[in-house]
């Protein structure tokens, strides 16, 4: 009964680009009903490269990207300079060259900005809060009371070789972290081993997740992923957005793709 859905496609570059053309029409299909969009942007090879090929497309154009609201699942508590910062390089593969609106732009706290981990989750939850709080001061349809975060339209995920996504990996404590919606990770078992990531609760609040994934060193962990095993061992399979979960996948991701589904 999910909305599931695969596709398969003949190369990383080929996976890039057309995640690149589902983006631009999927956020120029969001403007032409409520004016702005929001995207949930991921680091990784595939993520970036997805940006760049956005960088790039004639299409791009019209997209009004200065009324693009931008999220990160996950950052590297890093410094605010290094390389390894997932914002940095969004912002070298796409947002320094389309007029984006700095503002809308939600970058998570640099670890030479905040004083630790927990201040850059409770940093990253206030800002969620805000924005949350701004759509519902403005849509007449609203609940009761404002959620935590706000309407993601789509969210991008990488996904690990040990089927982490965001920086939720297996049997750590972020992958279990219910009731809040940002965790400060220590000692990732991927460096950098300080993390800041969204929790399965908040990701799950989007309307449409993609998860992008090329090479065969992750076709176990789709594989794992599609056939529903348990989010604690493996966290991919614990993503599933409120209208759609789309798997795009390079041929070599999806060798283990099961059969039935
Ligand atoms: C990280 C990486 C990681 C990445 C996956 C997929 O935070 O260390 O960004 O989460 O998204 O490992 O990586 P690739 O897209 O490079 O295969």
């Amino acid at each position: 009964t999910r909305n599931v859905r695969i596709t398969l496609h003949p190369s990383f570059d080929v996976l890039a680009a057309t995640t690149a053309a589902r983006l631009i029409t999927r956020l120029l299909d969001v403007q032409g009903e409520r004016g702005e969009a929001t995207v949930v942007l991921t680091g990784g090879s595939v993520g970036i490269a997805t940006l760049k090929a956005v960088a790039q497309s004639p299409a791009r154009l019209a997209v009004d990207w200065a009324k693009v609201n931008f999220w990160f699942g996950d950052e590297r508590f890093v410094p605010a300079a290094s390389p390894d910062r997932n914002a940095g390089q969004a912002a070298a593969a796409l947002l320094d060259h389309i007029g984006v609106d700095r503002a809308r732009v939600h970058e998570m706290a640099a670890s030479d900005v905040v004083a630790d981990l927990e201040a850059a989750a409770a940093d990253y939850t206030a800002q969620l809060a805000a924005a949350a709080r701004r759509e519902w001061e403005s849509d007449d349809d609203s609940p009761e009371s404002a959620p935590a975060v706000p309407r993601f339209d789509v969210l991008l995920l990488g996904l690990g070789p040990d089927a982490h996504i965001a920086s939720l990996f297996p049997e750590m404590s972020g992958i279990r972290s219910q009731g809040v919606p940002v965790v400060g990770v220590a000692n990732s078992p991927k460096p950098p081993p300080w993390r800041v990531s969204l929790t399965l609760d908040a990701i799950n609040t989007a309307l449409e997740i993609w998860i992008v994934v090329a090479g065969a060193d992750k076709a176990a962990a789709v594989g794992l992923g599609l056939a529903g095993a348990n989010p604690v061992q493996v966290p991919a399979s614990g993503a599933h957005g409120v209208n759609k979960t789309m798997w795009l996948l390079d041929q070599e991701a999806a060798a283990k793709v099961p059969e039935q589904l």
